[in-house]
C-alpha cells in the first residue's frame, strides 16, 4: 500500500514548493546568498533508509549548486570529534523525526553553534521541534517498518533544496532549474507507470527467493539505490545482501560470485552504462544470474543479463526516483513468497528511540 502511495507522496511534497515560472518555495527555510556563501560546510547525518537518501543528497546538492557536503551515520558522527562551528549547516534527516542518534547530532550540533535544518515527515516530532527549520517530507503516516515512501519524499526534499541553493548561488540558469522542475513534476507519473511494470519482478522473486545471499551492484547514483534496495531487501526478507560500487567488484566482492548467484545492478546513469556492462560480464562469466533495472529505450543491455525490467526515463540525476521503485517490490515479493511479514520483519522497531 505505502509502495503505491509514492506517486501522491511526491506530489504532496512538492506541493507549493515547485512551480514552473515560479522560485522554489521553502516556506519559513529562507537563507540570503550570504548566508549560504558563509558557511563552511554541510553535513547530511541520518540512520538507515534516511542515511541513503542524504547520499543522493549529497549529489543533489553537489551537483546543482557545487557546494561540498559531508554526509555521516549519526550514530557514528556523534562520537567523532566533528568540525562544527557557527557557520555549519546539519541537515538531519528523520521520518519519524524521534531517532535517538538524530536526535543526538541535531542537540549536539546546536550546542556547538550549529544551524540545523531538519528534513522530517513527522509533525511535531522531536527533531521538527528542536531543529532551527524544518522541511517537512509529506508522506503521510508510514506504518511499515520497512520505509519506501518516506525515502522517496526525502529525495524529493533533497532535490528541491539542491535546487534552492542551485538558484540562491546561481550555479545555474534560471532555463536548467526550470528543465529540472519540469522533470520532477513529471516524476509522480513515471512512478505510477513504473509500479505497474511487475512481470519480470515476480518471476526474479520466485525464482531466487530460497537463496541465501544476495548482492546489489551500480555505480555513481545507481549505487546509493543498491544500497537501499540491498537493505530493503535484507528488512524483510531476512536475505543476507550486500550493494558495491560496480568499480569495487575487483578489489574483493567478485571472489563471492558463483554458479547462479543472484545478482541486482542498475544501469540508469548513462555516462556510466558501459562501464557497468563491463561488471556485468565479469559477474555472467562467473555464472553469476543477473537482473538489471534499465531505462526504457535501452537496447543493449538485455544482451548481456538473464532478465531485466525497464523503467521510465527521465534525466539521470532525478532517476533515482524511480529506479528504486523495483527494488522495493522485488523485496515485497520475495519476502511474501517466503512468507514473511513484510510489514512488520522480526528485530526492528518503527522508530528506534534507544541507542
Ligand atoms: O525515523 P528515521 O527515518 O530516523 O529512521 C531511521 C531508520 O531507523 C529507518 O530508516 C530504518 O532503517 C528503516 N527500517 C529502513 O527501512
Amino acid at each position: 500500500k505505502e509502495i503505491h502511495e509514492q506517486p501522491k507522496a511526491i506530489r504532496d511534497t512538492m506541493t507549493g514548493r515547485v512551480s514552473l515560472n515560479e522560485k522554489i518555495n521553502l516556506g519559513d527555510f529562507k537563507l540570503t546568498s550570504e548566508e549560504l556563501e558563509n558557511m563552511d560546510r554541510i553535513y547530511i547525518v541520518a540512520c538507515g533508509t534516511a542515511y541513503n537518501a542524504g547520499l543522493m543528497g549529497k549529489v543533489a546538492i553537489e551537483d546543482l549548486a557545487r557546494i561540498p557536503v559531508e554526509v555521516a551515520i549519526a550514530s557514528e558522527f556523534r562520537y567523532r570529534d566533528p568540525l562544527i562551528t557557527d557557520r555549519t549547516l546539519i541537515i538531519v534527516v528523520s521520518q519519524s523525526g524521534e531517532t535517538a542518534d538524530t536526535l543526538a547530532v541535531l542537540r549536539d550540533g546546536k550546542k556547538q553553534g550549529a544551524r540545523v535544518l531538519a528534513i522530517t515527515n513527522v509533525v511535531g516530532s522531536s527533531v521538527s521541534r528542536e531543529a532551527h527549520d524544518v522541511i517537512y517530507t509529506l508522506a503521510g503516516p508510514e506504518i511499515a517498518v520497512a520505509s519506501t515512501k518516506a525515502y522517496v519524499t526525502q529525495l524529493a526534499a533533497f532535490y528541491i533544496l539542491g535546487l534552492y541553493f542551485a538558484s540562491l548561488k546561481e550555479t545555474m540558469t534560471n532555463e536548467e532549474i526550470e528543465t529540472i522542475k519540469a522533470e520532477l513534476l513529471q516524476i509522480p507519473n513515471k512512478i505510477d507507470k513504473a509500479l505497474k511494470m511487475k512481470d519480470s519482478l515476480q518471476k526474479f522473486a520466485s525464482t531466487h527467493y530460497n537463496h541465501k545471499d544476495m548482492y546489489f551492484l551500480g555505480r555513481g547514483l545507481d549505487y546509493a539505490v543498491a544500497m537501499e534496495g540491498s537493505l530493503k531487501l535484507k528488512e524483510i526478507s531476512y536475505i543476507h545482501c550486500d550493494a558495491y560500487a560496480g568499480g569495487e567488484l575487483k578489489h574483493g566482492p567478485i571472489a563471492l560470485i558463483e554458479k547462479n548467484t543472484a545478482v541486482i545492478t542498475l544501469l540508469t546513469q548513462e555516462s556510466l552504462k558501459d562501464k557497468m556492462i563491463s561488471n556485468v560480464r565479469e559477474v555472467s562469466t562467473r555464472g553469476g544470474n543477473i537482473f538489471a533495472v534499465v531505462n526504457e529505450g535501452d537496447t543493449t543491455t538485455k544482451e548481456v543479463v538473464d532478465d531485466l525490467v525497464y523503467i521510465p526515463k527521465t534525466i539521470d540525476i532525478l532517476t533515482p526516483l524511480i529506479s528504486v521503485v523495483p527494488l522495493q517490490l522485488i523485496s515485497y515479493y520475495v519476502a511474501k513468497q517466503k512468507g514473511c511479514d513484510v510489514d512488520k520483519p522480526r528485530n526492528l522497531a518503527k522508530s528506534v528511540t534507544v541507542e
